[in-house]
């Protein structure tokens, strides 16, 4: 099976670049699965229920969130009646939403799809390591699921990696999402599963992780309130990860993939 696992969206020029080249992406790479994290899409914070629209038409079969989920409070509502769009499994209990989804593939395969967000430098969630054992525990792979993919949503590379090595070989791919910045650390892990700490934004890369770089730097300089910050605007590298998985269901490539903008050149090859 082939995966497709595009970073965190950020803004305006983000979504104009994951909806231009995903379809031309998906029919060249000839992909079967397509995830998208859009966390930052709407205006760098959250997501709307019409751009997860768009995402769907252009070839999305899923979507990823993170901390930012209910940043549109449109979602709030919207959330539970989408059972495409994931938030992190380990919110707190009563939190709309789901943290895992079945994706079945056109050919009737079928995607386990699992995100769960760090604790590290990021707020009060409940236990990362504990969901995703017992919904990993729940899905044995290569048995009623084809491939499961997880997003470890996290700020830490220290606290990512121990998750992928808690998922290896019991999922296809850990992709990490929201630092914004990609690793160069793909790999597959001992146990068969590919692994990547960060697959980095598909967002502008002249800018402080997506957002205007001025008054970022100014908010960094000064205790006091400066304008909003907004998504920066100059052309969006679509950075992603390509995995192909075998019989079983464990990863036999992970490949990053790099495309248009300032961090352009990555593409798998053949
Ligand atoms: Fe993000
Ligand atoms: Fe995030």
């Amino acid at each position: 099976m082939k995966i497709l696992y595009c970073g965190d969206v950020v803004g305006r020029t983000g979504r104009r670049a994951l909806i231009e080249r995903l379809p031309e992406l998906r029919a060249d790479l000839g992909v079967d699965g397509a995830i998208v994290n859009g966390e930052n899409a709407a205006g760098g914070v959250g997501t709307t229920p019409e751009i997860c629209q768009d995402f769907y038409a252009a070839g999305a079969d899923l979507i990823t969130t993170g901390n930012h989920v209910f940043d549109q409070r449109d979602l709030i509502g919207h959330i539970d009646g989408d059972p495409r769009l994931l938030r992190p499994l380990n919110m707190l209990p009563g939190t709309p939403g789901r943290g895992s989804a079945l994706l079945r593939l056109a050919d009737g395969r079928k995607v386990l799809v699992v995100q769960v967000i760090g604790r590290l430098f990021m707020g009060a969630y409940g236990d990362p390591f504990g969901a995703l054992e017992s919904e990993l525990a729940k899905h044995p792979l290569g048995g009623a699921v084809d491939a499961i993919v997880v997003d470890v949503h996290a700020e830490a590379t220290s606290e990512k990696t121990a998750l992928g090595h808690l998922a290896d070989g019991r999922a296809s791919l850990v992709a990490g999402t929201h630092t914004h910045v990609p690793t160069a650390d793909h790999q597959i892990l001992p146990g068969g599963t590919a692994y990547i700490t960060d697959v980095g934004m598909t967002g502008d890369y002249d800018s402080v992780i997506g957002m205007g770089k001025e008054v970022a730097l100014q908010r960094f300089r000064s205790h006091v309130p400066g304008p909003r910050l907004t998504p920066a605007l100059g052309d969006a590298t679509l950075c992603a990860v390509y995995v192909e998985t075998g019989p079983g269901g464990l990863a036999q490539r992970i490949a990053p993939l790099r495309l248009g903008g300032r961090l352009s050149g990555a593409l798998p090859d053949g």
